[in-house]
């Protein structure tokens, strides 16, 4: 049974022993984001974290860590918790061809309980918010699924787009927003503010943990992100109308804030821990105006944090990275067989593929760049011949050392565009990408001296299951 909102889902956390309640009272900072920073540091099986008891906060009920461990990911796409995390891709991969399934629209959605607008607006009594990082210039809304609508085409389900974007809290109803260009909202604000006018937004938080997936996700300008939320969940997803601004929302969702990126407005955001694992910088950034908050009676907040890698950000944008990118490569190319872009949100990818000629591993790694997400993120790939397993890093290394001629395997294409925060870029959001063909060359490319690889012995298989047998029978 797919999970229409967050407390169903971790109640399912607590029952497979996958969400830890921390019952000691704590300080907001920096016990809050510390617990969720060692998470990433204890090994596989992390579980999701639950504090009710903050020190100075009378009502607070706060989830961290939700998605971050390959257990509790596989449980938020409803599978068995020890799911191997090339099985989730895998499957992961399977439910996309299911795209598009049309959503299911509720009424009496339960975060129309409680109501706060216009002057009334205070984040503060809703939110206990808390820094994450102890370089961070604020608060933030880390783990919000963003709605808006393409200003001129309003009326187009698939244009309307559910991202995740970081939301500083500048002011109790106010708010600063990072569009990286690229991104589908950056193209909603620019065409608003092209015409002068506002964008309205509707932000929700504490959602689904698929639609937390989907928000994401790099899929295609007009693909809607609920009618790939209902693929992922194997039934369609719910959603309700917002109050203010009419915007398809999830229907499970803790908190709804509406309001508008006020048109051409800019502000200083930051700084902030990023997933690069260094901070952003303090930069001018758009800035929301909150005119209307809904939220259930007594919500959850919750919050990811983000940091040095690994973090829960790592698992969140794994899968959902690797998938439309293996897609939108088969696309074109039938022959691409895996994509491992885990690391640190795709800026580099490994791609496993068949050759149809000599040079034709190198025209996949340019199409690569030239995805939406490969647009904005990837900076290096490698590709490797099918038989290597890009999620099998020794692998890799295998055939960037066996098989690289540095002099005609690895190109470089100068000043392309990457996301602001890629710290290595000069200046910000220009950089050099970097392909490295790990591939056997194949004619009419004959360079090199290949012969034949060395493969396991035909025995090897058996072998393994005797000898393991052997040692769990305690003869090691
Ligand atoms: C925790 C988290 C924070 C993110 N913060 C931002 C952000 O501040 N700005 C941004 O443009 N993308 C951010 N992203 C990345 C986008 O959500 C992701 O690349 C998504 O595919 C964008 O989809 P879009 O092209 O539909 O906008 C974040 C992702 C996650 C998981």
């Amino acid at each position: 049974m797919p999970y229409d909102d967050l407390r169903g889902f971790l109640s399912t956390l607590e029952k497979e022993g996958q969400l830890l309640r921390i019952t000691d009272e704590v300080l907001p900072e920096p016990d809050l984001a510390a617990a969720a920073n060692a998470t990433g540091r204890i090994g596989e099986g992390a579980p999701a974290l639950w504090f009710d008891n903050v020190k100075g906060f009378t009502d607070a009920r706060i989830a961290l860590n939700v998605h971050g461990s390959w257990a509790n990911h596989a449980l938020a796409l409803g599978l068995p918790k020890h799911t191997p995390v090339k099985e989730q891709v895998e499957e992961f991969a399977r439910r996309w061809d299911a795209f598009p399934v049309a959503p299911e629209r509720r009424e009496d959605a339960p975060w129309r309980e409680n109501t706060q607008e216009g002057d009334d607006v205070d984040l503060f009594s809703v939110l206990p918010l808390f820094r994450l990082n102890d370089g961070d210039g604020g608060f933030y809304l880390d783990k919000a699924a963003v709605v808006s609508r393409d200003p001129e085409d309003p009326g187009h389900f698939g244009k309307q787009n559910v991202g995740t974007y970081r939301l500083q809290v500048i002011g109790r109803n106010r708010l600063a927003i990072q569009p990286v260009p690229v991104h589908d909202v950056a193209i909603h604000l620019r065409k608003a503010e092209e015409k002068g006018e506002d964008l309205p937004i509707a932000i929700t938080l504490g959602n689904d943990p698929v639609m937390a997936i989907v928000a994401g996700m790099p899929m295609g300008y007009d693909q809607s992100e609920y009618e790939m939320a209902g693929a992922l969940r194997g039934a369609p997803a719910p959603i309700a109308t917002a109050p203010l601004t009419g915007f398809d929302v999830p229907w499970g969702s803790e908190v709804v804030i509406e309001g508008v990126i006020e048109s051409r407005k800019r502000q200083i955001e930051g700084p902030f821990g990023e997933f690069t694992g260094h901070y952003s910088g303090g930069r001018r950034m758009p800035v929301i105006r909150i005119d209307r908050i809904s939220y259930r009676t007594n919500p959850v907040f919750e919050s990811l944090y983000l940091g040095m890698p690994w973090t829960e950000c790592d698992y969140l944008v794994g899968p959902n990275t690797c998938v439309p990118l293996l897609k939108q490569l088969r696309a074109e190319f039938p022959e691409v067989q895996a994509v491992n872009a885990m690391y640190t949100h795709g800026l580099l990818a490994v791609i496993s593929t068949k050759k149809r000629y000599g040079g034709f591993a190198k025209a996949v790694a340019m199409r690569a760049m030239t995805t939406p997400h490969g647009l904005g993120y990837i900076t290096t790939v490698v590709v490797v011949d099918e038989d290597v397993d890009p999620f099998n890093l020794p692998q890799v290394m295998w055939a960037m050392s066996s098989k690289v001629n540095a002099a005609d395997d690895v190109v470089i294409v100068p000043n392309l565009s990457v996301v602001g925060l890629a710290p290595a870029a000069q200046p910000a959001g220009i950089i050099s990408k970097m392909i490295i063909d790990a591939t056997t060359p194949v004619r009419p490319d004959e360079r090199g001296h290949f012969s034949t690889p060395t493969r396991d012995l035909p025995e090897a298989k058996e072998w393994a299951a005797k000898i393991q047998r052997l040692m769990s029978e305690g003869r090691a």
